[in-house]
């Protein structure tokens, strides 16, 4: 078993509030690091570190935990630059653009799907992401969603099937027929290769009635949900994910005080995708009245070929701090240790012991540039259980 030293590090944000200076963020100065065996097994004053086989000299630079996005659409083929043209030019986003990419996704082959989530996972890595949560969607019928779900689990354990993204064409006059497909046969072809079920609760997408019924059926055969609610309009959304228990439900663009309540009893994470929100030209969700609530907030890119062709977190803090109102510190922590929390993991998220070594070392004394320099990467070296992978 073999260790390393990551050395001299400037700042250290390790997510543990018991370590460093008291804050969520746990900040250590001047610190050190020890991996072994793709675990943290050490984190303090530089000073202070025990000998290892192996040493990273971080010079002086900040060490953060690995991104963990915790909502993107990854597996899909296709492009829609005309749709975000004619957004920007002021048409409003609907949803009705899913068709066209589950058009493409049907037409591609499982190896150009692969290719392009490959390429995808590639940009999101070398941003700094370690960990990504990966949906279904674009197939919509039961061998493509079970395709996707396949692909998707290549590259993650966090994978969620979300048959319920939008009522297929062949569907639009018979929608009993589609929420019972998802239910039914399709939601046991994709359980195998799935951990969370999701459903786009929202007007124009599912009802309350349609997504309960989907939820149901999803927790027993083992799922566990998470939700879209709240993007396009007040609605059920959040009702929901707090009745059934999820661990997240994301967008949260409009949302009551009763809302918020039932969130804050629930324990549900509201996860934010101010990308979406930047690519689709809506009102961003109202990040401080969450947080004063006491809400967990997680941040994530949502990557998708409609709403937010993103892959980078760092655009996403910047995005979080410039427009979302929260502070650097807020934003790294729900990029990171709100990621966590929003897929239920206790392992990732976090730089102290025990934890995999999933970390960033940035080109910059402190996490306060992943906000103050939007559009330069500064993820300079990324290890994924204390390797080097970017
Ligand atoms: O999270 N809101 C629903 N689904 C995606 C967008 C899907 C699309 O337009 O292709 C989202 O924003
Ligand atoms: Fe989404």
């Amino acid at each position: 078993m073999t260790s390393t030293l990551f050395a001299s590090i400037g700042e250290l944000v390790t997510c543990d509030p018991s370590l460093g200076d008291g804050t969520p963020l746990g900040v250590l100065r001047d610190a050190a690091l020890v991996v072994e065996d793709g675990r943290v097994v050490w984190a303090g004053p530089a000073d202070g570190a025990p000998a290892a086989d192996e040493r990273v000299d971080c010079r002086g630079c900040a060490v953060v935990p690995g991104f963990v996005d915790s909502h993107t659409h990854l597996v899909f083929a296709g492009e829609r630059s005309a749709e975000f043209a004619a957004r920007m030019a002021g048409e409003p986003y609907t949803g009705g653009g899913i068709a066209t990419t589950v058009a493409a996704t049907r037409g591609a082959s499982t190896e150009a799907l692969r290719e392009g989530a490959r390429r995808r996972v590639r940009e999101m890595t070398a941003s700094g992401t370690t960990t990504l949560e990966a949906k279904s969607g674009y197939g919509l019928t039961v061998a493509d969603e079970a395709r996707l779900l396949e692909i998707s689990s290549e590259f993650t354990a966090e994978t969620t099937f979300l048959g319920a993204h939008a009522v297929p064409r062949e569907y639009v006059l018979d929608r009993g027929a589609y929420v019972d497909l998802v239910s039914g046969e399709m939601l046991a072809a994709c359980a195998p290769n799935a951990r969370w079920i999701d459903v786009f609760c929202d007007v124009g997408a599912f009802d309350p009635d349609e997504t309960r019924h989907i939820l149901r059926a999803g927790v027993a055969a083992g799922l566990t949900p998470r939700l879209h609610g709240n993007q396009l309009a007040h609605g059920s959304g959040a009702l929901i994910a707090a009745e059934f228990g999820a661990a997240s439900v994301d967008h949260c663009n409009h949302l009551l005080d009763s809302d918020i309540e039932a969130l804050v009893a629930a324990g549900v994470v509201a996860t934010l995708l101010p990308a979406a929100d930047f690519c689709a030209r809506t009102p961003y969700p109202e990040a401080r009245r969450l947080l004063d609530a006491g809400i967990t907030v997680a941040l994530a890119t949502d990557c998708n070929p409609g709403t937010s062709y993103v892959t980078s977190m760092p655009f996403v803090i910047a995005l979080a701090v410039r427009e979302l109102g929260m502070t650097a510190a807020e934003a790294l922590w729900a990029a990171t240790a709100g990621g966590a929390k929003a897929l239920r993991r206790t392992d990732i998220g976090r730089l102290s012991p025990g934890a995999s070594a999933d970390l960033v070392l940035l080109d910059a004394p402190s996490f306060a540039h992943l906000a103050y320099r939007p559009g330069s990467n500064l993820a300079a070296q990324v290890f994924r259980r204390g390797v080097r992978v970017a």
